[in-house]
């Protein structure tokens, strides 16, 4: 899978893709990112790539030429199957958004700034519309970055058995279980029994007892939706 990424500010991303589980599948040759910089396709004398908005209202505009002909220039090389701008008025990303993408050959993700970007390239050039909560960040580089993780991960290959995501919180709508680690007993603060038994069968149904009275207790939302 090849992941796009356009910016003003690619230095952002000179850092969460460069560990662990998104590493890793980038030097297996699983995932591919590539960061752009807008301002490197503008053809503004000044190499702007935002304007004052058309009826007074504060704030700059990201403008259509630069973020299109990026854009148009990726589309000529291949064909996209999302082109995802990244905006808090978009979809709410889920794990359910991250399962569908992670089946995609090629993404662009379209990380927006200042009071948002022309209106007619959301019309024109954007395919879906993503925001990961309900807060404002101050642009969708963090977003980026958040849904390139949730979804590479899910790319087969990724993960081997151990980390596997099939035991992932949300990803049958239940949060996951508690875990532990050596020692079995810390001071005092004690492993569960059950899971020292050696009892397969009874380990399996004490850790879904504690998914499903996790999910209940924390986002009983999961279990009724
Ligand atoms: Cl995708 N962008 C911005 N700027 N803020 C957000 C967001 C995205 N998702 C939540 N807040």
């Amino acid at each position: 899978m090849r992941i796009d990424i356009l910016t003003i500010f690619p230095e952002i991303f000179s850092g969460p893709f460069d560990h662990s589980i998104v590493k890793r599948a980038i030097a297996k040759g699983l995932a591919e990112i590539h960061i752009h910089n807008i301002r490197d396709y503008s053809k503004s004398r000044h190499r702007n790539v935002d304007d004052y908005a058309f009826g007074g209202e504060a704030g700059m505009v990201m403008m259509i030429q630069p973020i299109a002909d990026c854009i148009e220039a990726l589309k000529e090389r291949r064909n996209y199957d999302e082109i995802i701008f990244l905006t808090p008025d978009g979809k709410q990303f889920d794990q359910k958004i991250a399962n569908n993408l992670s089946l995609k050959e090629n993404i662009i993700l379209l990380c927006g700034h200042y009071k948002g970007i022309d209106e007619r390239i959301r019309e024109h050039l954007i395919t879906s519309e993503i925001s990961i909560g309900d807060y404002v960040l101050s642009g969708g580089e963090l977003a980026a970055a958040v849904i390139s993780d949730a979804v590479i991960r899910l790319i087969p290959g990724v993960l081997n058995d151990e980390t596997s995501a099939l035991s992932d919180s949300f990803q049958d709508n239940l949060l996951s279980a508690p875990v532990y680690t050596r020692p079995a007993d810390y001071h005092g603060w004690k492993v569960p029994e059950i899971l020292l038994s050696g009892n397969e069968k009874e380990i399996r149904k004490w850790q879904m007892e504690q998914a499903v009275t996790r999910t209940k207790e924390r986002r009983p939302g999961l279990i009724s939706e």
